[in-house]
Order: C-alpha cells, then sequence, then structure tokens
C-alpha cells in the first residue's frame, strides 16, 4: 500500500491540518471535525466551528517543547471502547496521538470483509477525544518503509501496540524493528469487549429474535431480562469500575452562563451516525449532555434482543466522542420538567433517523416541545445501529466463519490470562 499525500501543511487557528486525497489522506483534529466532505472529493472543507477558545481542542499557544508524537494503528472496524481505551493509553504517552486506519483492501485481505467501511471507520476514529491525526489507509502490518515513513515524514517518536503479540506472515514480531531502534511501547489490552464478540452477540441476537418469532409471548418483560441476561452471562466479560469511567470523563461541568444542550437515545453499536448527530448537536451550545437509555428502555422499546451493548458500554462509547461533555448513565424516555431545570438545558434535539420504536403512545418530548426548547436536527447519515447489525447477519457464514477462529484464539486468551498491572 503506497501512501500519497502532499507534505506542505498550513496552520489554520493554531491547528494543523494537510490537504489530502484518495490514497493516503491525512487529517488533523481541525478535520476531525469536517463531515463526509472530505470522502466525496478532493479539498473539500467545511470550516471547522471549533475554534481554539470553544473549549473542545486546546491546542497549547507557545509550542517551545517538542512534542512527543505517538502512532497506533488498527482496523478498527465495528469500534469499540475498548479501542477507544487503547488509544486513550497510547495517548498518555505522548503529547499528540496520529491514528492509522487500515485500509478495506487490506482488512478483505487479512480477515475478511470489514462491517464498516474506510469513511465510517474515519469518521469514527477521527470522533475520539485523545485522537488528534489520523492516516487513512494504513498497511495491516507495518513494513519497514511506512514505519520510516512513519518517522521521518509524519514525525512520529513512538510507535504503540498491545500487550498482545503481533507477527507477520512469515512469524516474526511485527514490531522487531521498531523495538530494536527504541521507538515502541507497550499498552495494555482493554478487557472485556473485542470487535468477535460484538459480532457474536449481534448473530446470538438475530438467532434469539428467530426463535422467538417462532415462539409466541415475545413481549414478555421476564423474557426480555431472560435475553439480556443469556446475552451478558454468554458474551460480555466486561466489569465496569468508576475507575474507567473517570478516565473516559471530561470531569468538567458546563461553564458559567453555558449554553446545554440535550440529547438522548440509546447509542447502541456506536456507529459514525452517532458522531455526526453529536457533533450536529454540539455545534448548537457550548455543553452537551447525552441521555443514554437504560437497557431495560431500550429492550421496551426496541425489543428483547436489543440493547447489543450494556448501558455501561454504551455510556463509554459516548463518553469517548469529543462532542460530549457529560452523559446520564440510565436516562428516562420521556424528557422531563425537573431535568431541564436540574441541568439547566436550554436545548432538546433529536436526529431524524432514529430507531423504529414499538411503543408509541407518548411522546417523550412533550415537555420540552411545551416549553419551546425543541428542536429536529437532520441527521447527517442514514447509518442506524440495525443497519450496522444487518450488515452483519447478511454475511452471517463469512462473518460465523471468521468469528469461530477467533473466538478460539479470544477462548484460549482467557483460559491463559494472568494479572498485568497497569491501566
Ligand atoms: C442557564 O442557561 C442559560 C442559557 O440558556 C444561561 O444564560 C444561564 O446563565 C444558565 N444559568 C446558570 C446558572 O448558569
Amino acid at each position: 500500500m503506497t501512501m500519497e499525500y502532499e507534505s506542505n501543511s498550513r496552520i489554520w487557528d493554531g491547528v494543523y491540518y494537510y490537504p489530502h486525497f484518495f490514497g493516503g489522506l491525512m487529517l488533523t483534529a481541525a478535520l476531525l471535525g469536517v463531515s463526509t466532505s472530505y470522502f466525496g472529493g478532493i479539498g473539500v472543507f467545511s470550516l471547522p466551528y471549533l475554534r481554539s477558545d470553544s473549549g473542545i481542542f486546546h491546542k497549547k499557544k507557545c509550542e517551545k517543547k517538542k512534542l512527543v508524537r505517538v502512532y497506533m494503528d488498527g482496523c478498527f472496524d465495528l469500534m469499540h471502547y475498548g479501542h477507544a481505551n487503547a488509544l486513550r493509553q497510547a495517548k498518555a504517552l505522548g503529547d499528540e496521538l496520529v491514528v492509522g486506519v487500515v485500509s478495506d483492501e487490506e482488512i478483505i485481505a487479512n480477515k475478511g470483509p470489514p462491517v464498516l467501511s474506510m469513511e465510517e471507520r474515519l469518521a469514527l476514529v477521527s470522533g475520539l477525544k485523545w485522537v488528534d491525526e489520523v492516516i487513512a489507509n494504513a498497511p495491516y502490518a507495518i513494513t519497514e518503509q511506512f514505519m520510516n515513513r512513519l518517522f521521518t515524514e509524519h514525525k512520529i517518536d513512538y510507535i504503540i501496540h498491545g500487550d498482545d503479540p503481533c507477527l507477520l506472515p512469515d512469524g516474526t514480531d511485527a514490531y522487531a524493528l521498531a523495538k530494536k531502534v527504541g521507538r515502541y511501547k507497550q499498552i495494555k489490552r482493554t478487557e472485556g469487549v473485542s470487535s468477535t464478540d460484538i459480532v457474536g452477540r449481534i448473530l446470538s441476537s438475530a438467532e434469539d429474535t428467530k426463535t422467538r418469532e417462532d415462539n409466541v409471548d415475545t413481549s414478555s418483560p421476564k423474557d426480555a431480562h431472560k435475553a439480556i441476561q443469556s446475552k451478558g452471562a454468554h458474551i460480555s466479560q466486561f466489569l465496569p469500575t468508576s475507575r474507567r469511567i473517570v478516565q473516559f470523563s471530561n470531569c468538567k461541568g458546563p461553564g458559567p452562563n453555558a449554553r446545554v444542550v440535550y440529547i438522548d437515545g440509546a447509542f447502541d453499536l456506536f456507529h459514525a451516525g452517532h458522531v455526526e448527530i453529536l457533533k450536529k448537536a454540539r455545534q448548537l451550545g457550548d455543553f452537551l449532555l447525552v441521555g443514554i437509555y437504560t437497557d431495560q428502555i431500550v429492550s421496551e422499546h426496541r425489543g428483547n434482543h436489543h440493547p447489543i451493548m450494556h448501558l455501561h458500554e454504551r455510556s463509554l462509547s459516548v463518553l469517548a466522542c469529543r462532542y460530549v461533555d457529560e452523559v446520564i448513565i440510565g436516562a428516562p424516555w420521556e424528557v422531563t420538567k425537573d431535568m431541564v431545570t436540574t441541568f439547566n438545558i436550554s436545548l432538546v434535539v433529536r436526529g431524524t433517523v432514529a430507531e423504529p420504536n414499538t411503543l408509541g403512545e407518548t411522546d417523550p418530548y412533550a415537555v420540552p416541545k411545551s416549553m419551546g426548547i425543541f428542536q429536529i436536527l437532520e441527521s447527517p447519515k442514514s447509518i442506524t445501529t440495525t443497519s450496522v447489525a444487518q450488515r452483519i447477519i447478511a454475511n452471517h457464514e463469512a462473518y460465523i466463519r471468521r468469528n469461530a477462529k477467533k473466538s478460539a484464539s479470544e477462548k484460549k486468551y482467557y483460559e491463559e490470562k494472568t494479572f498485568v498491572s497497569g491501566d
């Protein structure tokens, strides 16, 4: 995979950006605010609304000390909070984090078809608050040539990888060279979640729906509870800790006179559509508060096999997004007067693209509507949790095969796992 790009960067609002085009493009923090336009053509920019004084990007004004730049790559297919946590740890090893996103072609060649396209994966990675720059179409395995390019052209100081061994097709360590020159640093693997595990949950929930459709009584709350339980017991290994939530939090309330915008939803299988609508919502105020429905509410409204990701997992994914200031972990279905008062909410928004709800009798936005503080936002993307799940279900045979192989190695990992310190 050859990377082509222009090396003349410009400084704009204190933020670097690079002109870019297909076949190897480079985006920087400023561009991370840009929607899909960068992918549709060459040099199409929307001016980032995020300026250095907006409180989102804290770019250092006086850059006297040389910044340590670290690089981490990945496929980021079905990106989850485990990826986010890895990038958070990587960022902590330097000042600026550059992330390589592996190309569709390379994923197909090495792992089979990705669930999410390059554009969607870029949107997700760019939306993470720890990511400063993104290199699209990175190679699957770091070649010597690409590594030298990282060091010389991208000014990378360290290449970061998880503590799981990463072998090249010939059986050698993919990071041997970086290690030899002392430019390698390691982070601890995030426990409890993997893309393989998520694909497994989607496939088993599809299976579950099918058997349920064959049986009667699909809607009793007891069944819903059982479905959630079995999902948790069989697949999720995630142990939510308060520490992790703190690591992902901004730990800051709205400033004085801040305009608080509220958006709520399930935010299940956090995807590019979520990133885009959160960005749009954030632009309407100074502080974005996101209400994340409880698992029970999601099950009641979307069916027993939902949500795929538990409340705490969904909360971490939303918290990792750069446009989000605060989340309510377990928000009610209806936006109440009390909530509006408690959080000083100025505006309640929702996107035009949403999952169908099976219970339609009450309007959850009746209160904000009556107060004249409700607004519908055109969703920038049509992708939904269901459509992501559908892609996997539609290709289920390929994914089952791919998953069986991965699941075996995951199982082995868990059996042989020993304590590793770090976070
Ligand atoms: C509540 O929000 C409004 C903006 O809608 C703001 O002017 C006001 O200062 C906020 N109140 C407090 C106490 O921050």
